[in-house]
């Protein structure tokens, strides 16, 4: 099996996980999601790259920068700019990098605004209102459906 490389990106508010409003995104620090991710990569045969930003554009660098760095796929959680960010949904489409959107809580339970996505319609999948699981689930979906990408493009 191909090993892969996958990016995750964490938008703006998640560097303070584990203390900001725990009710809604849990107890976990964004460094034990990060190890959480990087053993179960090591299982699945994925190297996980992690990648923090508060500000909208070093996002869409860290996007730009992934298409001449062999990703084979994004695992974003854009926090706020989920609901805002044109820039973030350009980046995506730009680099063509397959992606799974990701969210700690379920939105579509909580206010109006955060309803609407501007990525999600792009996606190969989105998990919600899992907590940090859903990072794993967005890993072991994406792993699975890269890997049957390439198998079926090289038969290997
Ligand atoms: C979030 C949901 C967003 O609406 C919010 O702005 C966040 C986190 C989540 O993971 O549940 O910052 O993306």
């Amino acid at each position: 099996m191909k090993s892969l490389r996958i990016l995750v990106l964490h938008g703006p508010n998640l560097n303070m996980l584990g203390s900001r409003e725990p009710g809604h995104y849990g107890k976990q620090t964004l460094a034990e999601i990060t190890e959480q991710l990087i053993a179960l990569g090591d299982a699945l045969g994925v190297e996980i790259i992690s990648f923090q930003s508060n500000h909208e554009g070093e996002l869409v660098d860290r996007i730009q920068q992934a298409a001449s760095e062999h990703i084979d796929g994004i695992i974003i959680n854009p926090a706020a700019y989920t609901h805002t960010s044109i820039a973030l949904r350009d980046a995506l489409l730009a680099t063509a990098i397959p992606f799974i959107e990701v969210h700690l809580s379920n939105i579509h339970s909580r206010e109006e605004f955060r309803h609407r996505s501007l990525l999600a319609d792009a996606a190969t999948g989105v998990v919600a209102g899992f907590g940090a699981t859903s990072y794993m689930l967005a890993l072991r979906g994406l792993a699975e459906s890269l890997q049957q990408k390439s198998k079926s493009e090289t038969g290997v």
